[in-house]
């Protein structure tokens, strides 16, 4: 711009990129038509994969991508892919886009404003006739959260081939709803029965509220990810005698919810004291037969372990593993200890991060450069391809309950920086 030349005011709701423009009016609507489909008005966002909610959810998006001329694919894993096609049919893709589902009671934004911003910025290509030579591609992973078939990224994982399709018939819910039924009950039929893991991908863009309140403290607008912690789930089961209450003497029992409670304990312990990110969480926990006057035979927990750093993760999941076998063994009980999900810390790509940066710029602002602590589908396609993540701000910091919220301002600027990313990828 030249000194004293004024720059041109937005018109109201629209945000220019260039001559490109995506319009915050839009993005408003399209988060607002997903969240009507939730379970659990009122009481937080609950949608979960699959569900009558996710399916209201996902033929929204659907009929989007069909308004738009976008080619539709579902694969056998559930993930939904619309392809807006570029001038070379055999350019590797760009790729964007999140996640639908929700854990139970959670908020409106986790993953939404990836599907939205992702969505919004395919649009604008399409409405403002951008030309590109590649294509440019939507994705929505299913199941990203676990919050149904408790394994999480599991969209991504059958996407990047780290979980091969054919184990999907082994996957269910607690209810024993298998996944590919609970699919199949959706009415999500698999249009493409190659997985979608595309052979030559150019790259994948996600944007996604921080969940974490560090733009908040650092007053920043924006976020551009750098790494994606690492992050290993187990499944806990102590294995003890339930027996009567008030009969038993302390000194004979096998309590299983005593031995339990002692790990939980230590897991506490061991996240702080293992490295200055580790964080540890047990999340959930179930004993039997649950009674007043029955000492409890089984306990079962979660453990969540989280680290930016590969050799400090799996040196608290050590720690962990031998506390839960020495308290079991000093009490005579039995266990098991089952991995269940595991995303390995992942650096993303500093050509796709520079890129970010320089849009972040040009719009105006100056984004903070940091780490996700939470996973995300990105963290596996960074597998196959250079990926970018591009962070709002989450009020408060909070996430993963009915409180989260990000302003739809900051929204709307990270789709600009998105859009403006993509059609310099896709060109
Ligand atoms: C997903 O939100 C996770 O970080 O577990
Ligand atoms: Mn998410
Ligand atoms: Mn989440």
């Amino acid at each position: 711009m030249e000194p004293g030349q004024q720059r041109m005011l937005p018109r109201p709701h629209d945000y220019y990129t260039d001559i490109m423009a995506i319009d915050i009016e839009r993005i408003r609507s399209d988060i607002k038509n997903i969240n009507a489909f939730n379970a659990t008005p009122g009481r937080g966002t609950t949608r979960l994969t699959f569900s009558a909610e996710y399916q209201g959810a996902l033929n929204y998006v659907l009929s989007q991508f069909n308004q738009l001329g976008a080619a539709v694919s579902i694969c056998p894993g559930g993930n939904v892919r619309g392809r807006f096609a570029g001038s070379d049919g055999n350019a590797p893709a760009v790729m964007m886009g999140s996640h639908l589902d929700s854990v139970v009671h959670g908020g409106r934004f986790d993953g939404v404003v990836g599907v939205v911003t992702a969505l919004e910025a395919a649009r604008s290509m399409v409405e403002d006739k951008i030309a590109h030579r590649l294509p440019v591609d939507v994705v929505i992973f299913p199941e990203e959260e676990g919050s149904r078939f408790g394994r999480g990224l599991l969209g991504s994982s059958i996407w990047t081939g780290r979980l091969d399709a054919g184990r999907l018939s082994a996957i269910a819910d607690a209810d024993g709803v298998a996944y590919i039924e609970a699919m199949a009950q959706a009415g999500l039929k698999v249009t493409d029965n190659r997985i979608l893991r595309s052979p030559a991908l150019a790259a994948m863009l996600e944007v996604h509220i921080e969940q974490g309140a560090v733009l908040e403290k650092q007053g920043a607008r924006i976020g551009l990810v750098e790494a994606i912690t690492g992050i290993r789930q187990l499944d806990v089961t102590v294995k003890g005698t339930a027996d009567h209450a008030g009969t038993t003497p302390m000194e004979e029992r096998s309590d299983a919810l005593q031995a339990a409670a002692r790990i939980i304990t230590a897991v506490d312990e061991i996240a702080r004291h293992n490295g200055p990110r580790t964080v540890a969480t047990v999340g959930r926990i179930a004993c039997e037969p649950a009674q007043v006057n029955v000492i409890p035979g089984r306990a079962r927990f979660s453990v969540d372990v989280r680290d930016p750093d590969k050799a400090l993760l799996e040196a608290a999941v050590a720690a962990i593993s031998r506390t839960v076998e020495q308290i079991c063994n000093a009490r005579k009980l039995e266990f098991d200890l089952v991995r269940l999900s595991e995303a390995e810390p992942v650096n993303l790509s500093d050509s796709i991060l520079d890129l970010l940066q320089k849009k972040a710029r040009a719009s105006g602002i100056t984004p903070h450069s940091m780490i996700s602590g939470a996973g995300h589908d990105t963290a596996l396609i960074a597998a196959l391809t250079k990926a970018g993540m591009i962070f709002v701000p989450s009020r408060d910091g909070l996430s993963h309950c009915p409180q989260e919220f990000s302003r739809l301002e900051d929204i709307a600027l990270a789709c600009e920086i998105l859009l403006a990313a993509a059609v310099e990828l896709a060109a």
